[in-house]
């Protein structure tokens, strides 16, 4: 294979999020400094050269604030600090030390659409009278019915029953509270311009304590239909709890803050919608970035990609913006058991995200593993931002067998047991074949690993992997490193392959193939040699690339 020129990476200077790779971090799980079976902000900075060799530009963290932790964090009680159990602050600031020092970026992870019921706002709502200023921070509703013993409407929550809580059964104060996630997660009243400051406080506390930008939390969901209105179909999608016009001001007053930084700050969405959707947030003045989900939910075929990406790429046009790409995250189940699935099982579940990213059934691992990452390094030929999930990079498979008693997940309890919810792939990582808990915490720590690991876990360890140039780990560090060759300024540009299952595209002196089926193909010799690739060529020469497999030609 020909070698491409090594280049130190560059100090990433204006905008350096358009192209930037990132890794995320679920802290609970990364590694475990002080044995307590949780993984927190130290065990990261010690695992800061793990990160860093791959050849990524930065990391987001999942929320690490004070919180009950019924939903990962994402029911925080305190915005504005780190939850003792991840280290508190001191431990932050050493991460954050750690990771500029490496000319690393660093994000957090921004939850505006709900907080905890552990919140003191929620608690003061609570106790204070229908109607009354601390109730109007939250979307607190009369119930129907006799004694109001009804939910106000017919809305379902994301993870399952109603998306009403009444607060007690006293008939002089039935209220019932909104939350759109689990009962733990009281959703925000944004048109109360209390919640709007206390935002703009929480943006500016973060950014003068020094990180690079924010991944919002369901960033399309704060403002609500005014007249909450019931729904004809329940079971259905629900268009009166997302994307409505009034949550753009929201972002066009972040932006300002941001940008009062002079820093080159970026605030990226988590939003899922189709792609021409979803460029509506990254319009002049809003959001910097936004995840363009569509690709994760597509199956492994060239069809679907090439669709996936061409309207993609076709909504952005006249838009300053960038794509942001990511395969894998905290909320679907690991690619290697995306692509590898031999049959689902018939789900149950209302949410159609959860139908494309989350189906269970028997998996053909190898298959699996060669699909993700010649699926890795056809996204890291695109244009724009790339989002890793800790795990992938060492061709970890969803964990599909948790004990029940160990699921953690509200998706799980919400939905009656219909649904098995996001567990399997936040399991503590495997960074030794021996020990405990495979390197997470020291073997003398006090507590076993938060969520269970399987025993398989041995053959994805890490330190197994450190030496293999035929590993998974090893091939995400040649692909990172060979992507920071491509020149990012390059369109994509359509190649012809006369094959339905082979996908190929230009920019500028890399051409990308992706094999998705059937045999091997030979690319023209004008597309150049062979410079990087998901599996070796399987011909001596380096012409012809593997079924199944991704490769970069350049000339
Ligand atoms: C999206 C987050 O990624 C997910 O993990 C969380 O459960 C919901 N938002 C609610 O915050």
């Amino acid at each position: 294979m020909t070698v491409l020129r090594t280049t130190v990476p560059s100090e990433k200077t204006a905008q350096w999020w358009r192209d930037s790779i990132i890794y995320q971090l679920y802290v609970k799980s990364f590694a475990d400094s002080d044995g307590d079976g949780v993984g927190d902000l130290d065990g990261v900075t010690a695992g800061l050269d793990h990160i860093a060799r791959l050849g990524v530009d930065g990391i987001w963290l999942n929320p690490c604030y004070p919180s009950p932790n019924r939903d990962g964090g994402y029911d925080v009680a305190d915005y504005t600090r780190i939850d003792g159990r991840y280290g508190g602050m001191p431990a932050f600031e050493r991460l954050l030390a750690a990771t500029h020092d490496r000319g690393l970026k660093l994000l957090m992870d921004l939850v505006p659409n709900h907080c905890s019921d552990q919140h003191e706002w929620f608690q003061q709502a609570l106790v204070a009278a229908p109607g009354s200023p601390e109730r109007d921070r939250f979307i607190f509703r009369d119930g129907r019915g006799v004694d109001g013993a009804e939910p106000p409407n017919n809305w379902r929550s994301t993870f399952g029953g109603s998306a009403w809580t009444r607060i007690n059964d006293d008939p002089g104060d039935a209220q019932w509270y909104l939350h759109s996630f689990d009962s733990s997660q009281p959703d925000f009243n944004w048109q109360n311009e209390q919640v709007g400051q206390m935002f703009d406080d929480v943006l500016r506390t973060w950014f003068d304590r020094g990180i690079d930008g924010f991944r919002i939390d369901v960033a399309y969901a704060m403002v609500k239909h005014a007249e909450l209105p019931d729904l004809a179909d329940p079971a259905g999608d629900n268009p009166y709890l997302w994307n409505q016009p009034g949550v753009h001001e929201i972002f066009k007053r972040w932006r300002k803050i941001s940008d009062s930084y002079g820093r080159d700050l970026t605030l990226l969405g988590e939003v899922w919608l189709p792609p021409a959707d979803a460029t509506d947030y990254i319009r002049a003045g809003e959001l910097n970035q936004v995840f363009y989900f569509d690709l994760l939910q597509q199956p492994f075929e060239a069809g679907a990609f090439r669709l996936s990406i061409a309207e993609t790429l076709a909504g952005l046009k006249g838009v300053d913006g960038v794509p942001t790409w990511t395969l894998n995250s905290h909320d679907v189940h690991r690619s290697v058991t995306r692509y590898g699935l031999v049959e689902a099982e018939p789900m149950n579940s209302p949410d159609v995200n959860a139908l494309r990213t989350r189906a269970r059934g028997p998996v053909d691992v190898e298959l699996g593993t060669h699909r993700a990452i010649a699926a890795t390094l056809l996204v890291l030929a695109l244009p724009g931002s790339v989002y890793l999930y800790q795990g992938e990079e060492l061709g970890l498979p969803e964990v599909q067998d948790l004990p029940e008693d160990t699921r953690q997940d509200p998706i799980w309890a919400r939905s009656e047991h219909a649904e098995y919810g996001r567990d399997g792939c936040r399991v503590p990582m495997p960074w030794s074949a021996s020990g405990r808990s495979f390197g997470f915490s020291a073997d003398d720590a006090v507590s076993a690993p938060w969520l269970p690991q399987p025993a398989w876990f041995a053959d994805f360890a890490a330190d197994r992997q450190q030496d293999d140039p035929d590993s998974v780990l090893a091939f995400y560090r040649r692909a990172l490193h060979a992507r920071q060759q491509l020149d990012q300024a390059a369109d994509l540009e359509w190649l012809e392959t006369g094959r339905e299952d082979v996908l190929a595209f230009r920019r500028g002196a890399i051409s990308c193939v992706t094999v998705f089926d059937g045999c091997s193909f030979m690319p023209p010799a004008e597309w150049g040699a062979l410079v990087c690739s998901s599996l070796p060529a399987v011909d001596a020469a380096e012409r012809w690339l593997a079924a199944g497999s991704t490769g970069w030609y350049a000339v």
